[in-house]
């Protein structure tokens, strides 16, 4: 008898801490809307985009933006190979691109940074121009000594 009362009283006291814990566990909003923190929606609505868009660039780089649209790559965006560029966008002295050029300065030089999508290879579609690393090969040679990036066959 007195084992089977020791039971019970263990078992409510595992209740009772269960739901002590889930007072305190739980964050306010949730379960509002769903199986899920309500206010989340409000904080992830409030974060900045970081993604400086093609059309925002063209107000200060007029050059490049031309040529690259109407050039073959007008389909790969600023972004694409430049970085995020918001806080640029902005704020251009502050942030001068230098520094956040994700793209091509993640890379050790242009010319892998080019070939990074340009290289040959037999998993790629025929359509997209590939190159091997013999192609234009000469003396100081780099990619941009004969293509525009922003118009690469010009
Ligand atoms: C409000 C004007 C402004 C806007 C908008 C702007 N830039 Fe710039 N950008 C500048 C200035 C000023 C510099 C630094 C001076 C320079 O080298 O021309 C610069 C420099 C750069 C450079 C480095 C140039 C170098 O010589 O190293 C790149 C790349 C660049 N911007 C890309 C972009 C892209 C891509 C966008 C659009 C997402 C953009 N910028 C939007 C003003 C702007
Ligand atoms: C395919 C990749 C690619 C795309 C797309 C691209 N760029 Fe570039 N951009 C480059 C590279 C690579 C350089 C550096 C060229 C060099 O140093 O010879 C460059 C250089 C620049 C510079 C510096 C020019 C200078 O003479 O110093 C600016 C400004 C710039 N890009 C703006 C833009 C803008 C604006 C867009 C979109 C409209 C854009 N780029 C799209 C690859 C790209
Ligand atoms: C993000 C991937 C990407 C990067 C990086 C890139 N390209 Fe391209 N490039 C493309 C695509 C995609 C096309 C084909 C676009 C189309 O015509 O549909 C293209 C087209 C070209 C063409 C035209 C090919 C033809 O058929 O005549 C040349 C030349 C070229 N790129 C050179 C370069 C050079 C030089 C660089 C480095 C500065 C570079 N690309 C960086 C994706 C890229
Ligand atoms: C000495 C000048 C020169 C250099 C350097 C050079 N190219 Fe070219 N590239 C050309 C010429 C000219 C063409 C067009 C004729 C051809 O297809 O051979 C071309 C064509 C291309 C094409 C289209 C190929 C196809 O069959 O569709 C791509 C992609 C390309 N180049 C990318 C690059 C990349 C990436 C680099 C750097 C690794 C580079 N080029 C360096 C001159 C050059």
């Amino acid at each position: 008898m007195k084992v089977t009362w020791r039971i019970l009283l263990l078992y409510i006291a595992g209740v009772l801490i269960f739901f002590a814990a889930r007072a305190v566990f739980v964050p306010p909003s949730f379960g509002e809307l769903g199986h899920y923190r309500a206010d989340s929606i409000k904080e992830i609505t409030k974060i900045q985009t970081k993604i400086g868009e093609n059309f925002e660039c063209f107000n200060c780089h007029v050059n490049e933006y031309v040529l690259w649209s109407v050039g073959r790559h007008k389909g790969i965006s600023c972004m694409s190979c430049h970085g995020l560029l918001k806080a640029h966008v902005e704020n251009p002295e502050e942030h001068e691109a230098k520094d956040e050029i994700l793209g091509y300065n993640a890379y050790p030089s242009i010319t892998e940074f080019c070939m990074s999508c340009h290289a040959k290879s037999s998993s790629k579609p025929k359509e997209f121009p590939q190159i091997t690393i013999e192609h234009g090969r000469g003396e100081n040679w780099n990619c941009t000594k004969c293509h525009d990036p922003h118009d690469p066959v010009r």
